[in-house]
């Protein structure tokens, strides 16, 4: 298999991931996840994290996966026989990969928290890679992606996760750019 092929078929599994975390965004709202609760006198998650992001990102990402499902048998009859087989995903598979990327990013913003930085500092690296805490092993357990696959999703993450955070920041989507 191409490193190319590698690639396509990491992205292809992880889209509802992604989806859900470039959705929350778009929809945070006010309701906290936290309740304003504090905790040791920091936030215990933080402003940043709201239920209308939450739930409107896992229902973005499980709809993407949807989207899939019903693309995948036409999309599939051209990639396979140019060498490009994409691996088959079920709308649970992708609600889980949805829900796993917005509670891997809870848990990253309950440490960031508790290490007293504030809400929207910038964490390198967590920052970038929060949402694959979860649903890069959800992933491995559920669709036909190797650890090869999973390691390069892993490494190619942080750029493509800069780029588009750039251009949620120039766009006004987003109050910082990370
Ligand atoms: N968001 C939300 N609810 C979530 C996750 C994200 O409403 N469960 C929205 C918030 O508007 C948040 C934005 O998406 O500001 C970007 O998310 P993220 O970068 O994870 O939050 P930060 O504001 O940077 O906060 P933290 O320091 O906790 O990461
Ligand atoms: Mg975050």
């Amino acid at each position: 298999m191409s490193w190319l092929h590698i690639i396509i078929q990491g992205l292809w599994v992880i889209l509802p991931a992604y989806v859900a975390n470039g959705s929350a965004p778009v929809f945070g709202g006010s309701r906290r996840m936290d309740f304003g609760k504090t905790f040791r006198g920091n936030d215990l998650l933080g402003a940043g994290k709201t239920w209308e992001g939450f739930l409107f990102a896992v229902a973005s990402g499980t709809l993407i996966g949807f989207i899939q499902t019903l693309i995948w048998p036409s999309l599939n009859e051209i990639a396979a026989p140019a060498g490009y087989a994409l691996p088959y995903m079920t709308v649970t598979t992708a609600f889980l990969l949805a829900a796993g990327a917005m509670l891997g990013d809870v848990i990253a913003s309950f440490f960031k928290r508790r290490t007293g930085m504030e809400r929207g500092e910038s964490a390198p690296i967590v920052d970038q890679l929060d949402f694959l805490i979860l649903s890069i092993p959800i992933a491995l357990a559920l669709s036909e992606i190797n650890y090869l696959t999973a390691a390069l999703v892993i490494l190619i993450t942080p750029p493509i996760h800069y780029l588009f955070n750039l251009l949620a920041y120039c766009t006004g989507i987003k109050e910082v750019p990370w």
